[in-house]
């Protein structure tokens, strides 16, 4: 059987990372693609060298044409930039904008039946322009923020409850980063949800509010810490994992952005809920009754995704 084809459009800190652990974990070859000549293909060999000491087949190509991604079974796209100092929430979206336009028409020209990864921030407004640029039908098109975000959550739980990370379970809901809803009372240590832990002296309500402000704004964090740059290891390796379970059609219940059409009250907008992942794409979404405080906490993230939205429309009018 051929083997399966993996495009990452954007070479940069996310597309390197991206590329390392496809091939290490032989999900497939690989293309790297970038606007910027000679990097993609810098790459693509200087991870290639890591086959024979890694021992892996995976064949890894560095391109600035996008005729290269043709057939590609996933694409996961980190194309963009990041915000800087100075630049205004609508400059960003501007430009990032731009760049999910020209990715969305080559992914239609070129590989129109891909199961489609979007990371590029504003999450929920790139990948909903993405899944607009690119005519894919929505179930092949979703984003990576709740793995991440719930990835956060959960090392810091662990970290609290002093258990291995493998045993804590997070649920949450919502947009990417400030407004993500972390649902307490469905996150648990083997089991166990959270508000039982509190009462067994595990930890306090306050020492939990503060791992989800800590949680939230996680990115953040660590841009501080780096100051040039944002976090990267941690959204790739999530990104991997949805692309994973759609190559393995494992099924995984992951917290995706997805396309709503009508779940939890909201429809044509991408937004964080739990979805099943398999071989035809995004399955089925897990809708599951809200608590007062969750459900209100949801629409905060759904009305601040509404006006980005909004934002990205009267920016590129063929939105509309
Ligand atoms: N087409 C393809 N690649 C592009 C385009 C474009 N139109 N515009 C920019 N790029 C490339 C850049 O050349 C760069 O190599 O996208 C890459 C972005 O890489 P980094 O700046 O290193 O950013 P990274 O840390 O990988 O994050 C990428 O993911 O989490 C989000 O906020 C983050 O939006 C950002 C994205």
């Amino acid at each position: 059987m051929a083997r399966s084809k993996i495009a990452l459009i954007g070479a940069g800190n996310i597309g390197g990372t991206l590329a390392h652990l496809a091939a290490a974990k032989e999900l497939g070859d690989v293309v790297l693609f970038d606007v910027v000549e000679g990097v993609p293909q810098g790459k693509a060999l200087d991870l290639a060298q890591c086959g024979p000491v890694e021992g892996f087949d995976s064949a890894l190509k560095g391109t600035n044409d996008y005729a290269d991604i043709a057939g590609a079974n996933v694409i996961i796209v980190t194309a963009g930039v990041a915000r800087k100092p100075g630049m205004s929430r609508d400059d960003l979206l501007g430009i990032n904008l731009k760049v999910m336009k020209a990715v969305g028409e080559g992914i239609k020209a070129n590989a129109p039946d891909a199961f489609v990864i979007c990371i590029t921030n504003p999450l929920d407004a790139m990948v909903w322009a993405l899944r607009e640029f690119s005519g894919l039908p929505h179930n092949k098109v979703v984003g990576m923020a709740g793995v991440l975000d719930s990835a956060r959550f959960r090392h810091f739980l662990a970290d609290e409850f002093k258990v291995s990370v493998k045993d804590v379970t997070a649920f949450v809901l919502g947009g990417h980063g400030d407004t993500m809803v972390p649902v307490v009372e469905y996150s648990t240590v083997a089991g166990i949800p959270i508000p039982d832990l509190i009462k067994m002296g595990w930890s306090t309500k306050e020492r939990i509010d503060a791992i989800v402000a800590r949680t939230r704004s996680g990115g953040g964090e660590i841009v501080g810490l780096l100051k040039t740059g944002s976090a990267f290891y941690a959204p790739a390796t999530s990104g991997i994992e949805m692309a994973e379970a759609y190559l393995k059609d494992k099924k995984r219940v992951l917290p995706c952005a997805v396309n709503l059409s009508g779940e939890y009250g909201v429809s044509d907008l991408y937004v964080g809920v739990p979805c099943v992942i398999g071989a035809g794409g995004v399955e089925k979404i897990v809708e599951i009754e809200l608590t007062a405080e969750a459900k209100a906490n949801f629409q905060v993230s759904v009305d601040a995704v509404k006006e980005l939205l909004t934002a990205c429309k009267a920016i590129d009018p063929t939105l509309a």
